[in-house]
């Protein structure tokens, strides 16, 4: 499988606020902190400022973001640049290419496909325009620089947007910049960082404890007679905005490693190759589809809601929706170990299924093998590591109990799947029977889609 970038968007509507500063000497902190990380940094605005950083002398200069937004694959592009960051050059050409970004996730596809590695840092204009909002779309954090109040004020618009696409809010956090420890104010909030970080709290916003002061030195960086900009991290040494750069790449890289797969895995999800990526939507559209009825028992979960302890999903993602906890341990039960409700401790023993499958995610395919179709059903633990695995027949549903287990497996897979041949499967994971649709939201969806691109690689499936 192709690797997933880590999108970091540096963004806020006003100017002049240490947007471009921020970009790129994080880019040189990560990579000076953690060697092995491949980072990549762009800019969309017209400055020039990321090439100016990180250029090597007598570089070619063909190819720029122009051509990446135009659809050339973005790992041609990217160049190899100064303090082992890679670099895709600016263009001032990129206004002509709004009206073809007016779709939020075109970005976030274009990203998803370049297979780019490790992190990518994208710095924006300041403003809101289309180029920006797919920048934000595609934005596993959010960086957003404010100095004063009125940029304070302006985040607003970038937090609804992102709100709006169903981004969680620990994706992106506020960093005062700038921040003059000279002034003092009086009062609780005696000096702008606290004051900035009150403002912030107010409005619900999320701001890192980390600021960036104001240095004359860091602002000498960009006035060289060779032209070139130097990065904090070697031409900064000893102040205390090289400190603070140092705590927030950190700071960024414990978030990194928390995370079980990049947003751009689950919301382009490599579908079978001849329809390449396939676009996974927002929350709202996520918890859209779902079905109507618990596939095993055909009830109403609308109106009988309680008792959703698992989700599951298809392969094709045509079929989603929840089950009954105690329809699908039953069915688990059957297929599984042979027990219906007759045999002898099914109490116990359903007990016992009950609580493994809390822990598993269940993987169903139905094979066909000469003239007998069959049922492959594996478990795997919450890192994708096969536990179990079952093949069962389909061709005698035996008697009794049987016949209820044979239909009611029978049931899911006719209910859920495509049809056989098409190598289609289901993957039915558990939920908090609490608040089952919180398995849509960002980050649990993100642990779903990485466990499942995980055990249909293992199972040999993808
Ligand atoms: N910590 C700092 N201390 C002093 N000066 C700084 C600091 N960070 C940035 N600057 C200076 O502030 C100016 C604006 O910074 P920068 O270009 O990073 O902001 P920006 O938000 O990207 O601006 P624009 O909106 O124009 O793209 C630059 O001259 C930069 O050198
Ligand atoms: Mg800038
Ligand atoms: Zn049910």
């Amino acid at each position: 499988m192709k690797p997933y970038p880590y999108i970091i968007t540096i963004s806020s509507e006003k100017g002049g606020v240490g947007k471009t500063t921020l970009a790129s000497n994080l880019a040189v902190f990560l990579k000076a902190l953690r060697e092995n990380l491949p980072v990549t940094i762009l800019s969309f605005d017209n400055h020039f400022t990321i090439d100016r950083m990180f250029a090597r002398d007598g570089q070619r200069s063909e190819g720029s973001v122009l051509e990446m937004l135009e659809g050339e694959p973005a790992g041609s592009l990217v160049r190899s640049g100064q303090y082992g960051v890679g670099y895709i050059p600016s263009s001032a050409g990129l206004n002509a290419l709004h009206a073809r970004f007016t779709d939020p996730m075109t970005l976030t596809r274009l990203l998803a496909e370049s297979g780019l590695p490790g992190v990518v840092i994208i710095d924006t204009r300041p403003d809101l325009n289309p180029l920006t909002q797919n920048a934000l779309y595609a934005a596993d954090r959010v960086l957003i620089p404010v100095k004063d109040m009125a940029s304070m004020e302006n985040c607003k618009n970038i937090i609804a947007l992102a709100e709006r696409r169903g981004m969680e809010r620990e994706a992106l956090a506020l960093i005062p910049c700038l921040v003059d420890e000279r002034i003092k104010y009086e009062g609780d909030t005696r000096d702008q960082k606290t004051l900035l970080r009150a403002f912030a709290a107010e409005r619900g916003y999320r701001c890192l404890d980390i600021c960036i002061s104001k240095s004359p030195k860091v602002e000498s960086l960009t006035t060289n007679p060779d032209g070139k900009i130097y990065p904090i991290l070697t031409h900064a040494r000893g102040t205390e905005v090289h400190g603070q750069f140092r705590e927030i790449a950190l700071d960024v890289l414990k978030a990194l490693d928390a995370l079980p797969a990049p947003r751009a895995s689950f919301l382009y999800l490599p579908g079978p190759a001849e329809q390449g990526f396939r676009p996974m939507q927002d929350f709202p559209v996520r918890a859209e589809g779902l079905a109507e009825r618990c596939l095993i028992c055909g009830m109403l979960l609308a109106e009988h809601p309680e008792g959703r302890g698992f989700y599951y999903e298809t392969s094709d993602w045509t079929r989603r929706g929840f089950l009954h906890s105690s329809c699908f341990v039953d069915v688990l039960c059957a297929a599984l170990y042979g027990l219906t409700r007759d045999s002898q401790g099914y109490g116990i023993a359903r007990l016992v299924v009950a609580e493994k499958a809390r822990k598993q995610v269940t993987l169903i395919r139905s094979r066909r093998v000469g003239d007998s179709d069959r049922v492959d059903i594996r478990l795997f633990d919450a890192e994708g590591e096969q536990q179990f695995q079952k093949e069962l027949s389909l061709d005698e549903p035996g008697e009794g109990e049987a016949v209820g287990t044979y239909d009611r497996l029978m049931q899911l897979l006719s209910g859920a799947l495509p049809g056989e041949g098409t190598g289609a499967w289901l993957a039915v994971h558990p939920v908090d029977p609490e608040y089952p649709e919180s398995v849509l939201g960002e980050e649990q969806y993100r642990a779903v889609h990485h466990v499942q691109s995980v055990i249909s690689g293992a199972a040999g499936l993808s």
